[in-house]
Protein backbone atom coordinates (compact mmCIF):
# COMPACT_ATOMS: atom_id res chain seq x y z
CA UNK A 1 0.00 0.00 0.00
CA UNK A 2 1.57 3.63 -0.56
CA UNK A 3 0.96 6.02 1.41
CA UNK A 4 -0.28 9.99 0.06
CA UNK A 5 2.46 11.95 -0.44
CA UNK A 6 0.86 13.39 3.44
CA UNK A 7 -0.53 16.28 3.93
CA UNK A 8 0.19 17.57 0.12
CA UNK A 9 -2.13 20.83 -0.49
CA UNK A 10 -3.78 19.25 -3.50
CA UNK A 11 -7.34 18.80 -4.27
CA UNK A 12 -7.46 15.11 -4.99
CA UNK A 13 -5.24 12.42 -2.41
CA UNK A 14 -5.01 9.24 -4.10
CA UNK A 15 -4.02 6.10 -2.14
CA UNK A 16 -3.60 2.77 -4.34
CA UNK A 17 -3.94 -0.64 -2.71
CA UNK A 18 -2.83 -3.52 -4.42
CA UNK A 19 -2.62 -3.21 -8.46
CA UNK A 20 -5.83 -1.29 -9.45
CA UNK A 21 -7.76 -0.41 -6.26
CA UNK A 22 -7.57 4.13 -6.05
CA UNK A 23 -8.91 5.32 -2.94
CA UNK A 24 -9.67 8.89 -3.17
CA UNK A 25 -8.60 10.83 0.26
CA UNK A 26 -10.72 13.86 -0.31
CA UNK A 27 -13.74 11.36 -0.62
CA UNK A 28 -16.26 11.55 2.80
CA UNK A 29 -18.30 7.83 2.57
CA UNK A 30 -20.08 8.91 4.93
CA UNK A 31 -21.14 12.95 5.37
CA UNK A 32 -21.80 11.74 1.35
CA UNK A 33 -24.01 8.94 2.21
CA UNK A 34 -25.73 11.78 4.67
CA UNK A 35 -26.09 14.62 2.25
CA UNK A 36 -28.01 12.12 -0.70
CA UNK A 37 -30.43 10.82 2.45
CA UNK A 38 -31.51 14.15 3.29
CA UNK A 39 -32.06 15.00 0.26
CA UNK A 40 -34.15 12.46 -0.90
CA UNK A 41 -36.10 11.45 2.61
CA UNK A 42 -39.28 13.77 2.34
CA UNK A 43 -40.85 12.07 5.41
CA UNK A 44 -39.28 10.70 8.52
CA UNK A 45 -41.20 7.03 10.54
CA UNK A 46 -38.11 6.30 12.33
CA UNK A 47 -35.91 7.08 15.20
CA UNK A 48 -34.57 9.75 16.06
CA UNK A 49 -38.17 11.56 17.37
CA UNK A 50 -36.95 14.80 16.33
CA UNK A 51 -37.71 14.06 12.70
CA UNK A 52 -34.76 15.96 10.96
CA UNK A 53 -34.64 18.38 13.08
CA UNK A 54 -37.93 19.48 12.61
CA UNK A 55 -39.21 18.59 16.26
CA UNK A 56 -36.32 20.48 18.38
CA UNK A 57 -37.19 22.88 20.69
CA UNK A 58 -36.40 26.13 19.15
CA UNK A 59 -33.36 27.30 21.24
CA UNK A 60 -31.60 24.52 20.69
CA UNK A 61 -32.79 24.27 17.33
CA UNK A 62 -30.97 27.19 16.48
CA UNK A 63 -27.60 26.21 17.21
CA UNK A 64 -28.32 22.35 16.41
CA UNK A 65 -30.08 23.49 12.38
CA UNK A 66 -28.85 22.00 10.26
CA UNK A 67 -26.71 19.39 11.74
CA UNK A 68 -29.62 18.03 13.24
CA UNK A 69 -30.96 17.19 9.23
CA UNK A 70 -28.06 14.91 9.04
CA UNK A 71 -28.22 13.44 13.06
CA UNK A 72 -29.80 9.74 11.22
CA UNK A 73 -29.26 6.71 12.23
CA UNK A 74 -28.83 3.01 10.50
CA UNK A 75 -30.97 3.41 7.34
CA UNK A 76 -30.88 1.82 3.77
CA UNK A 77 -27.57 3.67 2.42
CA UNK A 78 -26.06 4.52 6.28
CA UNK A 79 -24.43 1.02 7.04
CA UNK A 80 -24.05 -0.05 10.55
CA UNK A 81 -21.38 0.38 12.91
CA UNK A 82 -21.37 -3.05 14.24
CA UNK A 83 -21.55 -4.74 11.10
CA UNK A 84 -19.62 -2.36 8.67
CA UNK A 85 -20.19 -3.51 4.97
CA UNK A 86 -20.87 0.09 2.97
CA UNK A 87 -20.21 3.60 3.80
CA UNK A 88 -18.78 3.20 7.00
CA UNK A 89 -16.46 0.48 6.06
CA UNK A 90 -15.47 2.72 3.17
CA UNK A 91 -14.39 5.44 5.30
CA UNK A 92 -13.04 3.33 7.97
CA UNK A 93 -10.50 1.36 5.64
CA UNK A 94 -9.73 4.95 4.57
CA UNK A 95 -9.02 5.96 8.13
CA UNK A 96 -6.80 3.23 8.40
CA UNK A 97 -4.66 4.36 5.17
CA UNK A 98 -4.37 7.77 6.25
CA UNK A 99 -2.96 6.91 10.04
CA UNK A 100 -1.24 4.05 8.30
CA UNK A 101 -2.62 1.15 10.03
CA UNK A 102 -4.17 -2.05 9.23
CA UNK A 103 -7.73 -1.97 10.18
CA UNK A 104 -9.81 1.50 11.65
CA UNK A 105 -12.49 1.24 13.83
CA UNK A 106 -14.44 4.84 14.61
CA UNK A 107 -15.62 5.39 18.31
CA UNK A 108 -18.06 7.36 19.19
CA UNK A 109 -17.73 7.08 23.04
CA UNK A 110 -13.92 8.54 23.04
CA UNK A 111 -11.04 7.16 23.46
CA UNK A 112 -12.14 5.53 26.64
CA UNK A 113 -14.12 2.95 24.69
CA UNK A 114 -11.30 2.77 23.46
CA UNK A 115 -9.20 1.59 25.82
CA UNK A 116 -12.23 -0.61 27.34
CA UNK A 117 -11.91 -2.20 23.97
CA UNK A 118 -8.21 -2.51 23.32
CA UNK A 119 -7.49 -4.04 27.03
CA UNK A 120 -10.31 -6.44 26.76
CA UNK A 121 -9.65 -7.82 23.64
CA UNK A 122 -6.13 -8.72 24.54
CA UNK A 123 -6.33 -9.54 28.88
CA UNK A 124 -7.58 -12.59 30.31
CA UNK A 125 -8.55 -12.78 33.44
CA UNK A 126 -5.45 -13.24 35.71
CA UNK A 127 -3.26 -11.89 33.22
CA UNK A 128 -0.29 -9.72 33.88
CA UNK A 129 -0.06 -6.16 32.42
CA UNK A 130 2.97 -3.74 32.27
CA UNK A 131 1.39 -0.61 32.89
CA UNK A 132 2.75 2.89 33.20
CA UNK A 133 1.09 4.89 36.05
CA UNK A 134 0.70 7.73 34.09
CA UNK A 135 -2.26 5.96 32.58
CA UNK A 136 -5.49 7.15 32.01
CA UNK A 137 -8.55 6.66 34.43
CA UNK A 138 -10.19 4.58 31.31
CA UNK A 139 -6.90 2.04 31.25
CA UNK A 140 -7.38 1.35 34.67
CA UNK A 141 -11.02 0.78 34.52
CA UNK A 142 -10.53 -1.41 31.41
CA UNK A 143 -7.61 -3.63 33.71
CA UNK A 144 -9.95 -3.55 36.91
CA UNK A 145 -12.96 -5.16 34.36
CA UNK A 146 -10.11 -7.75 32.76
CA UNK A 147 -9.84 -8.45 36.29
CA UNK A 148 -5.87 -8.11 35.43
CA UNK A 149 -2.96 -7.95 37.67
CA UNK A 150 -1.25 -5.16 37.09
CA UNK A 151 2.34 -4.01 37.32
CA UNK A 152 2.73 -0.27 37.59
CA UNK A 153 5.89 1.31 36.42
CA UNK A 154 6.41 5.19 37.40
CA UNK A 155 7.73 7.24 35.62
CA UNK A 156 11.10 8.36 35.45
CA UNK A 157 10.73 11.91 34.28
CA UNK A 158 9.00 14.87 35.95
CA UNK A 159 6.63 12.33 38.71
CA UNK A 160 3.39 10.57 37.90
CA UNK A 161 1.11 13.28 36.89
CA UNK A 162 3.47 14.72 34.42
CA UNK A 163 6.25 12.47 33.03
CA UNK A 164 6.32 9.56 30.77
CA UNK A 165 7.68 6.43 31.61
CA UNK A 166 11.46 5.22 30.52
CA UNK A 167 12.13 2.38 27.88
CA UNK A 168 14.67 1.25 30.44
CA UNK A 169 11.94 0.64 33.24
CA UNK A 170 9.76 -1.31 31.05
CA UNK A 171 12.68 -3.27 29.84
CA UNK A 172 13.42 -4.20 34.03
CA UNK A 173 9.35 -4.76 34.44
CA UNK A 174 9.34 -7.06 31.28
CA UNK A 175 12.50 -9.18 33.13
CA UNK A 176 11.34 -9.33 36.52
CA UNK A 177 8.11 -10.22 34.91
CA UNK A 178 8.50 -12.13 31.81
CA UNK A 179 4.98 -13.68 31.89
CA UNK A 180 3.16 -10.66 31.33
CA UNK A 181 1.18 -10.84 28.79
CA UNK A 182 0.61 -7.02 27.34
CA UNK A 183 2.09 -3.65 27.92
CA UNK A 184 0.09 -0.48 27.88
CA UNK A 185 2.11 2.83 27.47
CA UNK A 186 0.70 6.12 27.24
CA UNK A 187 1.43 8.76 24.23
CA UNK A 188 2.10 11.53 24.23
CA UNK A 189 1.12 12.12 27.96
CA UNK A 190 -1.09 14.56 28.49
CA UNK A 191 1.25 17.38 28.53
CA UNK A 192 2.61 16.17 25.16
CA UNK A 193 5.52 14.24 26.33
CA UNK A 194 6.28 11.08 23.97
CA UNK A 195 8.45 8.26 25.22
CA UNK A 196 11.01 6.26 23.59
CA UNK A 197 8.09 3.74 21.81
CA UNK A 198 9.74 2.22 19.17
CA UNK A 199 12.16 0.53 22.11
CA UNK A 200 9.40 -0.08 24.34
CA UNK A 201 7.36 -1.67 21.24
CA UNK A 202 10.36 -3.92 20.65
CA UNK A 203 11.72 -5.16 23.88
CA UNK A 204 7.72 -6.01 24.44
CA UNK A 205 7.57 -7.90 21.01
CA UNK A 206 10.58 -9.96 21.78
CA UNK A 207 9.09 -10.81 25.06
CA UNK A 208 6.15 -12.13 23.26
CA UNK A 209 4.05 -9.47 24.51
CA UNK A 210 1.09 -7.65 22.90
CA UNK A 211 1.31 -3.41 23.21
CA UNK A 212 -1.23 -1.17 23.53
CA UNK A 213 -0.71 2.36 23.22
CA UNK A 214 -3.26 5.11 24.27
CA UNK A 215 -2.64 7.67 22.29
CA UNK A 216 -5.52 10.11 22.76
CA UNK A 217 -3.20 13.19 22.54
CA UNK A 218 -1.73 11.86 18.91
CA UNK A 219 -3.69 11.70 16.15
CA UNK A 220 -2.19 13.96 14.56
CA UNK A 221 0.85 12.84 14.80
CA UNK A 222 1.19 11.20 11.49
CA UNK A 223 0.63 13.87 9.26
CA UNK A 224 3.53 16.19 9.94
CA UNK A 225 6.96 14.64 9.89
CA UNK A 226 8.58 17.59 12.21
CA UNK A 227 6.29 16.00 14.53
CA UNK A 228 7.29 13.10 17.29
CA UNK A 229 7.01 9.57 16.08
CA UNK A 230 3.18 8.08 15.88
CA UNK A 231 2.47 4.58 17.74
CA UNK A 232 1.46 3.38 14.55
CA UNK A 233 4.80 3.82 12.82
CA UNK A 234 6.06 2.51 16.14
CA UNK A 235 4.16 -0.65 15.32
CA UNK A 236 2.00 -0.74 18.25
CA UNK A 237 -0.74 -3.65 18.14
CA UNK A 238 -3.37 -1.48 19.23
CA UNK A 239 -3.74 1.97 19.31
CA UNK A 240 -6.45 4.54 20.43
CA UNK A 241 -6.73 8.39 19.27
CA UNK A 242 -9.39 10.94 20.13
CA UNK A 243 -10.20 12.78 17.17
CA UNK A 244 -11.83 15.03 18.93
CA UNK A 245 -8.21 16.19 20.91
CA UNK A 246 -5.69 17.64 18.45
CA UNK A 247 -7.67 16.47 15.47
CA UNK A 248 -10.86 18.83 14.10
CA UNK A 249 -13.38 16.36 14.42
CA UNK A 250 -16.67 16.48 17.45
CA UNK A 251 -15.69 15.92 20.75
CA UNK A 252 -16.32 12.03 21.67
CA UNK A 253 -15.00 10.90 18.24
CA UNK A 254 -12.01 8.53 18.79
CA UNK A 255 -10.32 5.66 16.28
CA UNK A 256 -9.18 2.44 17.27
CA UNK A 257 -6.22 0.94 14.98
CA UNK A 258 -5.30 -2.23 14.71
CA UNK A 259 -1.49 -2.64 13.23
CA UNK A 260 0.10 -6.19 12.60
CA UNK A 261 -1.74 -9.31 12.64
CA UNK A 262 -1.26 -10.12 16.67
CA UNK A 263 -4.22 -9.01 18.03
CA UNK A 264 -7.87 -10.63 16.51
CA UNK A 265 -9.59 -8.32 14.85
CA UNK A 266 -13.24 -9.66 15.18
CA UNK A 267 -12.29 -9.20 19.08
CA UNK A 268 -11.60 -6.11 18.94
CA UNK A 269 -15.29 -5.70 17.43
CA UNK A 270 -16.84 -7.83 19.44
CA UNK A 271 -15.65 -5.45 22.83
CA UNK A 272 -16.98 -2.72 20.59
CA UNK A 273 -20.14 -3.38 20.52
CA UNK A 274 -20.53 -4.57 23.79
CA UNK A 275 -19.29 -1.28 25.00
CA UNK A 276 -20.31 1.04 22.35
CA UNK A 277 -24.17 2.18 21.79
CA UNK A 278 -26.87 0.40 19.16
CA UNK A 279 -27.30 4.02 18.01
CA UNK A 280 -24.18 5.71 17.01
CA UNK A 281 -24.05 9.37 16.14
CA UNK A 282 -23.81 10.13 12.55
CA UNK A 283 -22.80 13.33 13.81
CA UNK A 284 -19.53 12.24 15.09
CA UNK A 285 -19.14 9.18 12.55
CA UNK A 286 -19.11 11.81 9.30
CA UNK A 287 -16.74 14.30 11.45
CA UNK A 288 -14.32 11.91 12.01
CA UNK A 289 -14.53 11.26 8.21
CA UNK A 290 -14.92 14.59 7.47
CA UNK A 291 -11.43 15.28 9.45
CA UNK A 292 -9.64 11.81 8.00
CA UNK A 293 -10.62 13.66 4.56
CA UNK A 294 -8.73 17.07 5.86
CA UNK A 295 -5.49 15.66 7.38
CA UNK A 296 -5.12 13.35 4.14
CA UNK A 297 -5.20 16.12 1.91
CA UNK A 298 -3.91 19.27 4.20
CA UNK A 299 -3.05 17.86 7.05
CA UNK A 300 0.79 18.56 6.77
CA UNK A 301 -0.16 22.58 5.61
CA UNK A 302 -1.99 22.93 8.47
CA UNK A 303 0.22 21.79 10.64
CA UNK A 304 3.15 23.15 9.46
CA UNK A 305 1.80 26.61 9.73
CA UNK A 306 0.98 26.24 13.17
CA UNK A 307 3.88 24.77 13.97
CA UNK A 308 5.71 27.93 12.87
CA UNK A 309 3.23 30.42 14.56
CA UNK A 310 4.13 28.36 17.44
CA UNK A 311 7.89 28.31 17.04
CA UNK A 312 7.63 31.63 16.56
CA UNK A 313 5.58 32.79 19.82
CA UNK A 314 7.91 30.39 21.82
CA UNK A 315 11.06 32.21 20.57
CA UNK A 316 9.57 35.86 21.70
CA UNK A 317 8.88 34.12 25.01
CA UNK A 318 11.72 32.15 25.70
CA UNK A 319 13.87 35.51 25.09
CA UNK A 320 12.24 37.33 27.62
CA UNK A 321 11.00 34.80 30.20
CA UNK A 322 13.83 31.89 29.59
CA UNK A 323 11.99 28.64 31.21
CA UNK A 324 8.66 29.71 31.71
CA UNK A 325 7.12 27.16 28.80
CA UNK A 326 8.69 23.59 28.88
CA UNK A 327 12.05 23.03 27.06
CA UNK A 328 13.07 19.85 26.18
CA UNK A 329 11.68 17.71 29.39
CA UNK A 330 14.86 15.95 29.92
CA UNK A 331 15.81 15.31 26.29
CA UNK A 332 12.61 13.09 25.77
CA UNK A 333 10.55 13.98 22.68
CA UNK A 334 7.69 16.47 22.85
CA UNK A 335 4.68 17.61 20.71
CA UNK A 336 4.62 21.34 20.47
CA UNK A 337 1.37 21.98 20.28
CA UNK A 338 1.27 21.67 24.21
CA UNK A 339 3.05 24.13 26.47
CA UNK A 340 3.52 23.65 29.78
CA UNK A 341 3.65 27.31 31.28
CA UNK A 342 5.79 26.75 35.12
CA UNK A 343 3.88 30.09 36.52
CA UNK A 344 4.78 29.38 39.77
CA UNK A 345 8.87 29.43 39.67
CA UNK A 346 8.05 32.95 38.57
CA UNK A 347 5.63 33.76 41.90
CA UNK A 348 2.58 33.16 40.05
CA UNK A 349 0.22 29.71 40.86
CA UNK A 350 -1.17 28.58 37.88
CA UNK A 351 -4.57 29.21 39.25
CA UNK A 352 -3.96 33.09 38.97
CA UNK A 353 -2.57 32.78 35.54
CA UNK A 354 -5.73 30.28 34.53
CA UNK A 355 -7.79 33.71 36.01
CA UNK A 356 -5.40 35.93 33.92
CA UNK A 357 -6.17 34.06 30.37
CA UNK A 358 -9.50 33.91 31.36
CA UNK A 359 -10.32 37.46 31.88
CA UNK A 360 -8.95 37.77 28.56
CA UNK A 361 -11.81 35.27 27.54
CA UNK A 362 -9.00 32.66 27.09
CA UNK A 363 -9.66 29.37 28.36
CA UNK A 364 -6.79 26.96 29.11
CA UNK A 365 -6.95 23.26 29.36
CA UNK A 366 -5.82 22.71 33.20
CA UNK A 367 -3.67 24.31 36.25
CA UNK A 368 -2.37 23.24 39.25
CA UNK A 369 -0.51 25.46 41.62
CA UNK A 370 2.78 24.73 39.79
CA UNK A 371 1.51 25.23 35.97
CA UNK A 372 -1.02 26.08 33.32
CA UNK A 373 -0.91 23.45 30.32
CA UNK A 374 -2.59 25.49 27.35
CA UNK A 375 -3.45 22.65 23.83
CA UNK A 376 -3.00 24.22 20.66
CA UNK A 377 -4.19 22.53 17.28
CA UNK A 378 -4.16 23.58 13.88
CA UNK A 379 -7.52 25.64 14.20
CA UNK A 380 -5.54 28.36 16.49
CA UNK A 381 -4.37 31.68 14.03
CA UNK A 382 -1.59 33.79 15.08
CA UNK A 383 -4.52 36.23 16.25
CA UNK A 384 -4.87 33.20 19.10
CA UNK A 385 -1.08 33.41 19.44
CA UNK A 386 -0.79 37.30 20.22
CA UNK A 387 -3.35 36.84 22.82
CA UNK A 388 -1.71 34.72 24.88
CA UNK A 389 1.42 36.42 24.67
CA UNK A 390 -0.13 39.74 25.79
CA UNK A 391 -1.54 37.84 29.00
CA UNK A 392 1.47 36.40 29.57
CA UNK A 393 3.57 39.40 28.95
CA UNK A 394 1.07 41.51 31.45
CA UNK A 395 1.54 38.71 33.85
CA UNK A 396 5.32 38.31 34.36
CA UNK A 397 6.51 41.83 33.06
CA UNK A 398 9.30 42.64 35.38
CA UNK A 399 9.55 39.37 37.66
CA UNK A 400 12.13 36.86 37.71
CA UNK A 401 12.93 33.36 38.12
CA UNK A 402 12.91 32.16 41.64
CA UNK A 403 13.39 28.39 42.80
CA UNK A 404 12.31 25.43 41.20
CA UNK A 405 9.17 24.26 43.81
CA UNK A 406 8.86 20.55 43.08
CA UNK A 407 5.62 19.62 44.30
CA UNK A 408 4.52 16.72 43.13
CA UNK A 409 7.82 15.06 44.38
CA UNK A 410 6.89 15.40 48.06
CA UNK A 411 4.79 12.20 47.51
CA UNK A 412 5.80 11.09 44.21
CA UNK A 413 9.42 10.14 45.91
CA UNK A 414 7.37 7.43 48.48
CA UNK A 415 6.05 5.80 45.53
CA UNK A 416 7.51 2.57 44.33
CA UNK A 417 9.63 2.28 40.49
CA UNK A 418 7.78 -1.11 40.78
CA UNK A 419 4.28 -2.55 42.56
CA UNK A 420 2.03 -5.02 41.82
CA UNK A 421 -2.05 -3.81 42.40
CA UNK A 422 -4.95 -5.61 41.31
CA UNK A 423 -7.32 -2.79 40.26
CA UNK A 424 -10.25 -0.97 42.05
CA UNK A 425 -12.44 -4.27 43.06
CA UNK A 426 -10.58 -5.33 45.60
CA UNK A 427 -12.73 -3.25 47.87
CA UNK A 428 -16.59 -4.42 47.39
CA UNK A 429 -16.89 -5.88 51.33
CA UNK A 430 -14.59 -4.47 53.36
CA UNK A 431 -14.21 -0.41 52.52
CA UNK A 432 -14.58 1.88 55.57
CA UNK A 433 -14.70 5.67 55.44
CA UNK A 434 -12.48 8.14 57.68
CA UNK A 435 -11.27 11.63 57.42
CA UNK A 436 -8.43 12.07 55.37
CA UNK A 437 -6.20 13.15 58.79
CA UNK A 438 -7.06 9.86 60.29
CA UNK A 439 -5.73 7.83 57.00
CA UNK A 440 -1.74 8.00 56.68
CA UNK A 441 -1.01 3.99 57.11
CA UNK A 442 -4.64 3.00 55.83
CA UNK A 443 -4.74 1.36 52.35
CA UNK A 444 -6.81 3.34 49.83
CA UNK A 445 -9.97 1.37 48.66
CA UNK A 446 -10.57 2.76 45.58
CA UNK A 447 -8.58 5.14 43.38
CA UNK A 448 -7.83 8.84 43.63
CA UNK A 449 -7.88 10.61 40.93
CA UNK A 450 -6.83 14.41 40.01
CA UNK A 451 -9.33 15.67 36.79
CA UNK A 452 -8.16 16.75 34.51
CA UNK A 453 -5.32 14.71 34.12
CA UNK A 454 -7.57 11.57 35.13
CA UNK A 455 -4.40 9.90 36.32
CA UNK A 456 -4.98 8.28 39.97
CA UNK A 457 -2.92 9.77 42.25
CA UNK A 458 -3.18 6.56 44.68
CA UNK A 459 -4.27 3.56 43.59
CA UNK A 460 -6.33 0.91 45.48
CA UNK A 461 -4.61 -1.14 48.09
CA UNK A 462 -1.67 1.65 48.04
CA UNK A 463 -0.89 3.18 51.83
CA UNK A 464 -1.87 6.62 52.59
CA UNK A 465 0.90 8.68 53.32
CA UNK A 466 1.14 11.88 54.87
CA UNK A 467 2.59 13.61 51.97
CA UNK A 468 -0.10 12.40 49.71
CA UNK A 469 -2.89 13.46 52.32
CA UNK A 470 -1.33 16.90 52.56
CA UNK A 471 -1.28 17.30 48.34
CA UNK A 472 -4.81 16.08 48.12
CA UNK A 473 -5.60 18.41 50.89
CA UNK A 474 -4.03 21.27 48.61
CA UNK A 475 -5.59 19.83 45.24
CA UNK A 476 -8.94 20.23 46.99
CA UNK A 477 -8.38 24.12 48.87
CA UNK A 478 -7.58 25.16 45.20
CA UNK A 479 -10.75 23.70 43.56
CA UNK A 480 -9.72 20.85 41.93
CA UNK A 481 -11.41 18.22 41.37
CA UNK A 482 -10.45 14.52 43.11
CA UNK A 483 -12.11 12.07 42.27
CA UNK A 484 -12.79 8.67 44.75
CA UNK A 485 -13.46 10.76 47.66
CA UNK A 486 -16.22 9.34 50.03
CA UNK A 487 -16.80 13.42 50.38
CA UNK A 488 -14.44 15.58 48.68
CA UNK A 489 -16.52 18.43 50.79
CA UNK A 490 -15.56 17.19 54.28
CA UNK A 491 -12.45 15.45 53.12
CA UNK A 492 -13.46 11.96 53.61
CA UNK A 493 -11.82 8.92 52.19
CA UNK A 494 -12.25 5.16 51.71
CA UNK A 495 -9.34 2.82 53.08
CA UNK A 496 -9.80 -1.36 53.23
CA UNK A 497 -10.57 -2.59 56.84
CA UNK A 498 -7.18 -5.41 57.17
C1 LIG B 1 -4.24 9.90 28.10
C2 LIG B 1 -5.73 9.86 27.94
N1 LIG B 1 -6.30 8.73 27.53
C3 LIG B 1 -7.63 8.62 27.35
C4 LIG B 1 -8.46 9.69 27.61
C5 LIG B 1 -9.93 9.55 27.37
O1 LIG B 1 -10.23 10.18 26.17
P1 LIG B 1 -11.72 10.54 25.73
O2 LIG B 1 -12.05 11.81 26.42
O3 LIG B 1 -11.61 10.71 24.25
O4 LIG B 1 -12.60 9.42 26.13
C6 LIG B 1 -7.91 10.90 28.04
C7 LIG B 1 -8.77 12.05 28.33
O5 LIG B 1 -8.38 13.08 28.75
C8 LIG B 1 -6.51 10.99 28.22
O6 LIG B 1 -5.93 12.11 28.65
Amino acid sequence: MARPSLGACHPIVVYTVGMDTLYDGLKTPILEALEKFQSIETASLHVPGHKAGRGLASEFAKYAMPLARIDATELPGLDDLHHPQGVIKEAEQLAAMAWGSDVAFFLVNGSTVGNLAAVMAVVNAGDTVIIGRDAHQSVWHALELARAKVVVVLPRHLGPLIGAIDAVDIEAAIHAYPEATAVVITSPTYHGIVPDLTSMVNLAHTNGMKVIVDEAHGAHLAFHPDLPLSAVSAKADLVVQSTHKMTAAFTQTALLHVCGNCVDVETVRHYLQVFQTSSPSYLMLASIDAARAQLAVEGQFLIGTMLDILREGRKRLNDTFPGLINDGWEGLMSDPFKWTLWSLEWGVTGEQLANAFMQSGIFIELYDEEHVLLVWSYANSTRDMEKVIRVIQQVFHGRSRIAHADLESSWSNEIPRYSTVLPFDTSKKNKHIASLEDLPGKRAACAITLYPPGIPLLLPGESYTTNMIQYIKKCLAFGLRVDGLANAKEGRAWFLSE
